[in-house]
């Protein structure tokens, strides 16, 4: 046996086939289920159990040899095809499309970079809520008619009802509840309102709310935050207006409008000949929440502001129906392609 393993030994180092097939034929002699070594190992059940050691590891070397220069072999003759064949190098290669973001993420990361850099912080929170948070802590009493002005799916109407929120307001809330004075964030996320769907309604939609809160703050720094939003959003020539509104939550409340980035005011298709496009609703944080929220509305006030981020991606550009932005079309992706 010793002999045996001693000259297959030696046949292996001078093993030096080129064709994969040769190769192959030798893994079989040596490895395969009826190879030489593989029979070896079967006689190595009759060894003496003295001799077991030293057989056992000449054995196993053998075995390792074998794969090992049954491998490199194999190697070579790859290597050696590779650089026969014939490759055209200077061919273009396959064209491979990147993806591309989605236009909701790409305005609202637009969105949440401008407040950042006016020292917002992003806060977040759950899409399924309770009645306290989308409702009652923002000053919609139970059966208060406003609660009719988001057609709410609910998922449990016990006492404090599960519901999917309808704003992100109720991010504020939360943030209200635990954050330290002075609070300055925006709540970027998807809320929920059962509307038929169609080109200009969704029942899911995403939002972009904004919250400040300190001593001393007034109607007029919110009118500054918001033209300072809008110019670098739309750009440095672009005007607002604010048109009073009501939400139970704010007092004063206001709708913002920008003057129109297709027209610059002339009336176009876009602004319905009024010049003035509708991007978000906004107003002083009403006393009842600061207090539901066990904030002194003494000593603090506080702005907040909303918009809906497709609303704001139709205007940046101009499409008119809302459905695109929930399809998955890849057409309408790929139009994002560029936009990175
Ligand atoms: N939460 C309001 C909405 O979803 C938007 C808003 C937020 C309005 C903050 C005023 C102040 O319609």
């Amino acid at each position: 046996m010793k002999e045996k393993i001693e000259t297959l030994l030696a046949e292996i180092e001078a093993l030096n086939c080129k064709a994969e097939n040769e190769i192959e034929e030798a893994r079989v002699r040596l490895l395969g289920k009826k190879g030489e070594i593989t029979k070896l190992f079967e006689e190595f059940r009759t060894v003496a159990p003295e001799m077991k050691r030293e057989f056992g590891q000449k054995l196993n070397q053998l075995k390792t040899a074998a794969t090992a220069k049954i491998e490199a072999l194999r190697e070579a003759a790859q290597e050696s095809s590779v650089s026969s064949a014939s490759f055209d190098l200077t061919k273009p290669g396959d064209p491979f499309r990147l993806g591309s973001r989605h236009p909701v993420s790409i305005v609202r990361e637009e969105i949440v970079e401008i407040f950042r850099k006016f020292g917002y912080d992003v806060a977040e929170g759950p899409e399924i809520e309770d009645d306290w948070h989308v409702f009652e802590a923002l000053n919609f009493p139970p059966e208060h008619p406003a609660r009719d002005m988001q057609d709410t799916f609910f998922i449990s109407s016990s006492a404090n009802s599960i519901l999917l929120r309808t704003h992100t307001s109720s991010v504020q809330v939360r943030a209200m509840e635990k954050l330290p004075l002075p609070i300055r964030i925006v709540c970027p996320g998807r809320v929920f309102r059962n509307e038929a769907i169609s080109a200009r309604a969704h029942c899911i939609f995403h939002q972009v709310e904004g919250l400040y809160i300190d001593e001393n703050v007034t109607f007029a720094d919110m009118k500054q935050a918001i033209l300072l939003f809008a110019r670098e959003m739309f750009g440095a020539e672009t005007q607002i207006r604010m048109r009073p509104s009501y939400f139970p939550f704010t007092e004063p409340s206001a709708e913002v409008d920008v003057s129109c980035n297709i027209c610059h005011g002339k009336g176009c298709n876009i602004c319905k000949g009024t010049g003035w496009l509708e991007i978000m609703g906004c107003g002083m944080v009403d006393p009842n929440v600061l207090e539901a929220s066990g904030i002194d509305s003494k000593k603090y006030s506080g702005f907040a502001f909303g918009m809906g981020i497709e609303r704001i991606a139709m205007l940046k550009w101009q499409v008119k129906d809302l459905r695109n932005y929930f399809e998955n079309d890849i057409r309408f992706l790929r139009e994002f392609e560029t936009v990175i």
